[in-house]
């Protein structure tokens, strides 16, 4: 991957604060103990992996960010993503509640999403297509740099799985994908929505 527009650190590489001076940091950020954070998040919000006492509150938040689109998900599915890709499952915390999620499953051949499949058939360690399945953020904290965050980062962890190629599909935030190098690779229609199907390879 060529660009990191937040300056996440990478998995597996180790995080050293005084590597990174005030001159190099870019502005609006400031530096925390997980690196360069964006300044408007206070420095309280951590990224890590999902845990399944998590569920409950991604599956709230699945509701509350897509059932306006009638792409709401069954709460079943998050805890299947769960167990067969845990890697792939993260999550932002702020003073101990969940604000944002971000899924994702390898796929031995590329092809277009869909929604509530069983990741148990759909998902192979060895795949190297990565699908994006699911990344909301909680209304609350929108706007201020998250959703890129956590997308970033599920790029980060599909490149360290050896991925090729990433694809999603979304109703309306063509705009936050295309920030992150995805084109517009098609369109498909389920249960009477429209999805825009997103794509991007990897270096
Ligand atoms: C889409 C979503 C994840 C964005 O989260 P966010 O934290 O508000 O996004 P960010 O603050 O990181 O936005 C960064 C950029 O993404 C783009 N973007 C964000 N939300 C967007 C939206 N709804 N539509 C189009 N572009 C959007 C903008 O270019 C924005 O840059 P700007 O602030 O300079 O305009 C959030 O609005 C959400 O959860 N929506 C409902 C669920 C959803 O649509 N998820 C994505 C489907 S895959």
């Amino acid at each position: 991957m060529s660009s990191h527009p937040l300056g996440w650190p990478q998995p597996g590489q180790e995080t050293d604060p005084q590597a990174a001076s005030g001159d190099t940091l870019p502005a609006g950020f400031r530096l925390t103990e997980l690196g360069p954070l964006p300044e408007a998040w206070g420095g309280l919000i951590t990224l890590r992996p999902a845990r399944s006492a998590d569920l409950p509150a991604v599956v709230a938040l699945d509701h509350e960010a897509f059932a306006p689109y009638g792409t709401a998900e069954a709460p079943e599915v998050f805890a299947q993503r769960l167990a067969v890709f845990p890697a792939g499952f993260i999550v932002a915390e702020d003073a101990g509640e969940v604000v944002a999620y971000g899924c994702s499953e390898k796929w031995r051949d590329l092809r277009a999403p869909a929604m509530n499949e069983d990741p148990a058939t759909s998902h192979h360690p060895d795949g190297a297509a990565f699908c994006i399945t699911g990344v909301a953020v909680r209304r609350s904290h929108r706007g201020r740099g998250l959703g890129l965050a956590v997308g970033e980062r599920l790029l980060a962890i599909a490149q360290a799985q050896g991925c090729r190629t990433v694809v999603l599909e979304t109703t309306h935030a063509q705009g936050l994908w295309e920030r992150l190098g995805f084109h517009r690779a098609g369109e498909r229609t389920q249960n009477g929505v429209t999805l825009t199907i997103m794509q991007r390879d990897l270096d």
